[in-house]
């Protein structure tokens, strides 16, 4: 790796004390370092976990918050500039007031690549305005089982059909040049098969002692906790997946070449594990084939805490992920605790001093690669691009390229430009259920979380109050020409959003009987990261269009296809099952709407 490096930071490397740089393989998150350890540990990087942001969230803010550790960084010794990192992973979506992009689920059925790659560009722009040079993104995870928490994360069930939108989304944050201001860093994540574990298999929570004593005084036990667990929460994201070498080269694999040819230079490592063996701690896939075999130049990150869970002794869990090729350590808190641990083991020769070096070399070559040395803060003047009419134009038109009609009986849709509606459900007027999860927080919310337009709002401004009726819970008594029915899932993130069984809730099916008895003819819109089962109540629906996650501006974007000022285009990009015995899914399972259709 030494030799790529130019001369400059072939004599940096060479000036740089051990503390220096086991500084720079340090991650830290935000709220648990103060910005003068920044100066005092040399640290090299700091991130923003999901909702890690300042007090008052807004693009001015988190530009002040990011420039203020990035100046402690320069004024060290040797002045590395850090790389800020975020899980900017559909829009600049911690920030309140950036433009909020459909979730990949949505991307990969509308089937365009070059809107992957604008998207991904508008996103680098807006990140790129607040200093932040580094998102966890893109995630290549190719979900089988559905029932996975993560599932919308990734774009589509066909490897190749992820693999073209990963390398359209990391085309996009690069601009056509990585040293540019305005291009950020793309993290190719979660390597490797995050998407195979098996139900069943997380060991993330210990989910049994939980459940059992609810009564423990712990924050993570309490009720809400309680009550997810039930439906499955933690069940299988960062479980193991029972799988062959073979299938791992077949159809995981590939997915990382194309991030690596399209310039991906991090790559972050999953939590799950293959075959028992955990990847945080796996020489053979991180080193020998990601470094060796790919010949991948850029540096690895482990997952937030993921070192954490290789053994009970957190030094040999530092020697063991550093032996097998991590590079880059997302403590995220115990920064301190960390590099005793790796300074430790330097010196007991746990660790040897060139796999530091590697280390160290590969997060200099990349900071070198992403102009962090030239361009360091971002200028006061960009923040007017976040979440501008322009970039709001753009994420409209992925909603209605994202919005999937799976049925439309006697062509009800679109419809009359007069057509007035009866608007039901509490997600038609909810910015915070149309953007899902990683929004604003980690989880996401109900209600109104950031900026944008509400299926409800948009209906207003389009037809004029006399023509929109909103009648969230479907209690009118009148019949109704034309009913718009919103149902959507609370949102979630991660094995949060695991679930054992994806039927409609009980309270959505009654809003639906209700919405059904009320009205002659009955759109269903869903929003919603993963199919859900609808077999059932799919024949009390004229039309039903799956909506995904859309984002800040759901509603113009629905409003468009609608009333049919562009026609629908997305397809199907998964199995929608029939029932839960469909899940995982394989291609010969039962489909109630098979891949592809339109
Ligand atoms: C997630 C990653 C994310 C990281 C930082 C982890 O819990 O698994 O996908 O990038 O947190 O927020
Ligand atoms: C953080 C996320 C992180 C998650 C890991 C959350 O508290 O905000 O960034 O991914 O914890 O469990």
């Amino acid at each position: 790796m030494k030799s790529l490096l130019s001369n400059r930071l072939q004599k940096l490397l060479a000036s740089m004390q051990l503390e220096e740089k086991i500084g720079q393989m340090t991650q830290v998150e935000k709220n648990s370092i103060s910005p003068e350890d920044i100066k005092k540990y040399a640290i090299g990087s700091v991130l923003s976990g999901g909702g890690g942001n300042p007090e008052v969230n807004s693009p001015a803010t988190w530009q002040a918050m990011v420039h203020a550790y990035q100046a402690e960084a320069l004024q060290t010794r040797l002045g590395i500039p850090i790389l800020y990192g975020s899980d900017a992973v559909h829009g600049h979506n911690n920030v309140k007031g950036a433009t909020i992009f459909p979730h990949n689920i949505g991307l990969g059925a509308a089937q365009d690549a070059d809107l992957v790659q604008r998207i991904a560009s508008i996103t680098a722009i807006e990140t790129a305005a607040t200093g932040v040079h580094w998102t966890f993104a893109p995630a290549l995870s190719l979900a089988q089982d559905i029932r996975w928490g993560r599932s919308y994360e990734g774009y589509a069930q066909e490897p190749e059909a992820i693999a073209n939108f990963a390398k359209a989304f990391i085309t996009g944050l690069e601009q056509g040049n990585r040293r540019a201001p305005e291009a950020i860093l793309a993290c190719a994540k979660h390597y490797i098969a995050d998407g195979a574990t098996m139900w069943g298999s997380s060991k993330r929570i210990d989910r049994e002692r939980i459940l059992v004593d609810k009564t423990l005084e712990n924050a993570e036990m309490s009720e809400s906790m309680a009550m997810l667990l039930e439906k499955g929460a933690w069940m299988i994201d960062q479980g193991d997946a029972l799988i062959s070498e073979a299938t791992i080269r077949s159809h995981h694999l590939p997915l990382y070449q194309a991030a690596i040819e399209a310039g991906a230079l991090s790559v972050m490592a999953s939590y799950s594990s293959i075959n028992g063996a955990k990847m945080h701690g796996h020489h053979y896939w991180l080193t020998s084939v990601l470094k060796e075999e790919l010949g991948f130049k850029g540096f690895i990150v482990t997952d937030w805490e993921g070192v954490d869970q290789l053994d009970d002794d957190y030094y040999r869990c530092v020697v063991q992920s550093i032996n097998a090729g991590i590079d880059m350590v997302m403590v995220p808190f115990d920064y301190k605790r960390f590099i005793d641990c790796l300074s430790r083991a330097v010196v007991a020769k746990d660790v040897a001093l060139e796999r530091i070096d590697d280390a160290v070399a590969r997060i200099l070559y990349v900071k070198e690669q992403m102009g962090l040395f030239e361009y360091p803060y971002a200028a006061p003047e960009r923040l007017a691009d976040v979440g501008s009419a322009a970039h709001r134009a753009v994420a409209r038109e992925a909603v209605r390229k994202t919005a999937t009609l799976l049925k439309n009986d006697a062509n009800l849709l679109p419809l009359k430009q007069t057509q007035s509606v009866r608007l039901m459900g509490e997600a038609a007027d909810s910015i915070g259920h149309q953007c899902g999860g990683w929004t604003v927080s980690w989880m996401g919310e109900a209600g109104a979380v950031t900026s944008g337009t509400t299926l409800r709002q948009a209906l207003k401004q389009r037809l004029g109050e006399a023509k929109v009726t909103y009648d969230p819970e479907a209690r009118a008594t009148s019949m109704a020409e034309v009913g718009v029915l919103v149902l959507a899932e609370e949102p979630y993130a991660e094995g949060m959003g695991d679930r054992h069984d994806l039927a409609l809730s009980e309270t959505q099916k009654t809003l639906l009987a209700r919405a059904r008895a009320s009205c002659h003819k009955l759109i269903v819109i869903l929003f919603s990261g993963r199919p859900r089962i609808i077999t059932e109540e799919l024949t009390s629906m004229d039309a039903f269009i799956a909506a995904w996650l859309p984002g800040s501006e759901a509603g113009e974007g629905l409003a468009d296809v609608l009333w049919g000022d562009y026609p629908f285009t997305a397809k199907l990009h998964y199995h929608w099952p029939v029932s839960m015995t469909d899940i995982p899914l394989t291609p010969t399972a039962k489909a109630l709407f098979p891949l592809g259709v339109q």
